[in-house]
C-alpha cells in the first residue's frame, strides 16, 4: 500500500511516499529555518507562507523522485496536530483536496506519536515499550502498548527540552536552532571541564520534567561572569577562548555543562519509567534524539540496566513526512479513518 505523508506542523514542509509503513519510496523536505534565524525562533506567519509557497512544488517533486502518478497513491496521511494551526491548515487543506480529487481515504496523524514511530521504521519493535519524546515543542514519557494505545506518564511542566537548547544557545550567542550547535561544540570539552548546573529531578513527580530552571541557571551563571568581567559580550566568535586577550570565556564549557544536566535528567527519568513499569524497552523520538551525548549516555545506562533502547536514524529525528506516512499506514490497518471534518489542533491530545 502506497501512502502519501504530509507534514506541516512547524517550519518543515515535508512530503513522503512510504510503502506498507516502512519502505521509503520518496521523501522531500523544505525548511523555512533560514528565514527564522534572524528572529531567534519560529515566526508562525513566515512558516505558514513557506508551506503555502512550497507544498505544490513539493508534491511535484515527490511524484518525480518516486516516479509515480498521483493515481497510484492509496492513502493520504497528514499531521493534524499538535503544532502551529496556520501551518497545519496548509497540510490539511492539501491532503483533503487530494483525497477528494483522487477518491482515496484520508487519515489524520498525531505528530508526537509519529515521532516515536520514526524509531520503528527500521525494524519491527514489539509492544509494549516506554516512549520518550524529546522535541522542540514537547517532552514526555508514555507507556505504549499498541499503535492506538498511549498512556501519558509525564511531561514537561515548562519548557520543552529542544526549546531549552534553543534558548540557552541564544543566551550564548550561538544562533538558532541551538540543539545542533550545542551538541557540536560540546564534543571538544572534557567532562571534568563541564560547568556544573542544577538538575531538577522533581522527586514528587518522577515522570515530569522541568527545564526552565536549568536555563535560568545558565543565565545567572552568565550574569555572574559578566559582573566579574570575565565575559564582555556574549558573541560566538568573541567568547570562544582568545589567546590574544589572554581571557578565556568558556562558551563551549557552559554549553556542555547545560547539555550534560539536561541529558542526566532525561536518562534518569526514562530509565526510571522503564524500571517502574517493568517495561525494559525504550523508544526515543523527536529532534533532540539526534543529540550525540544523549545517545551515548542513554545507551550506556540502558546497557547497565538491561534496557533495550531504540533511536530513529538521524534523518528521521527532526520533522519529516516519512514518519507520518508510516504511522498513518499502521493506523489505517487498524481500521482508523478520518474525513473532511478533520481539524487542525494546536495542543497535544493523548
Ligand atoms: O522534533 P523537531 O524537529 O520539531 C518539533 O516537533 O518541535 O525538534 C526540533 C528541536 C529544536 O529545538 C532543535 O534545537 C532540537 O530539536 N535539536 C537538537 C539536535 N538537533 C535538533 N537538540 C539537541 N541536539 C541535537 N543534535
Ligand atoms: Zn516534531
Amino acid at each position: 500500500m502506497l501512502v502519501l505523508g504530509i507534514e506541516t506542523s512547524c517550519d518543515e514542509t515535508a512530503l513522503a511516499i512510504v510503502r506498507d509503513g516502512r519502505e521509503i519510496i520518496a521523501d522531500v523536505v523544505s525548511s523555512s529555518l533560514d528565514f527564522h534565524k534572524e528572529f531567534g525562533g519560529i515566526i508562525p506567519e513566515i512558516a505558514n507562507r513557506h508551506h503555502l509557497n512550497y507544498i505544490i512544488e513539493g508534491l511535484e517533486k515527490i511524484r518525480e523522485t518516486g516516479a509515480l502518478k498521483l493515481e497510484e497513491i492509496d492513502l493520504i496521511a497528514v499531521t493534524y496536530g499538535p503544532g502551529l494551526v496556520g501551518s497545519l491548515l496548509v497540510g490539511l487543506s492539501c491532503a483533503k483536496a487530494l483525497s477528494l480529487y483522487l477518491g482515496i481515504d484520508l487519515i489524520g496523524v498525531n505528530h508526537i506519536k509519529a515521532h516515536l514511530y520514526a524509531s520503528l521504521m527500521q525494524k519491527e519493535v514489539k509492544f509494549p515499550f516506554i516512549g520518550l519524546v524529546v522535541s522542540g515543542g514537547h517532552t514526555l514519557l508514555a507507556k505504549v502498548t499498541g499503535y492506538l494505545n498511549f498512556e501519558l506518564l509525564g511531561q514537561t511542566k515548562d519548557d520543552a527540552v529542544g526549546e531549552a537548547f534553543d534558548k540557552v544557545a541564544k543566551l550564548l550567542g550561538l544562533g538558532y536552532p541551538g540543539g545542533p550547535v550545542i551538541d557540536e561544540i560540546s564534543k571538544g570539552v572534557l567532562p571534568r571541564d563541564y560547568v556544573k548546573f542544577t538538575r531538577p529531578f522533581l522527586k514528587k513527580y518522577p515522570f515530569d520534567f522541568s527545564f526552565s530552571g536549568i536555563k535560568t541557571a545558565v543565565l545567572y551563571y552568565l550574569r555572574k561572569l559578566s559582573s566579574e568581567r570575565k565575559i564582555t559580550k556574549v558573541d560566538r566568535d568573541k567568547t570562544l577562548p582568545s589567546k590574544e586577550s589572554g581571557r578565556s570565556v568558556p562558551v563551549d564549557k557552559i554549553a556542555a555543562g547545560f547539555q550534560e544536566a539536561v541529558c542526566d535528567v532525561l536518562v534518569e527519568k526514562a530509565v526510571y519509567a522503564c524500571e517502574k513499569t517493568g517495561i525494559k524497552k525504550l523508544v526515543v523520538g523527536g529532534g533532540v534524539s539526534a543529540n550525540s551525548r544523549l545517545r551515548k549516555k542513554l545507551n550506556l545506562k540502558a546497557k547497565q540496566k538491561l534496557i533495550e533502547v531504540i533511536f530513529p536514524v538521524p534523518a528521521l529525528c527532526v520533522d519529516n513526512a516519512v514518519m507520518v506516512a508510516g504511522y498513518g499506514y499502521q493506523l489505517y490497518r487498524l481500521g482508523q479513518r478520518s474525513d473532511l471534518t478533520l481539524k487542525a489542533q494546536s495542543i497535544l491530545d493523548f
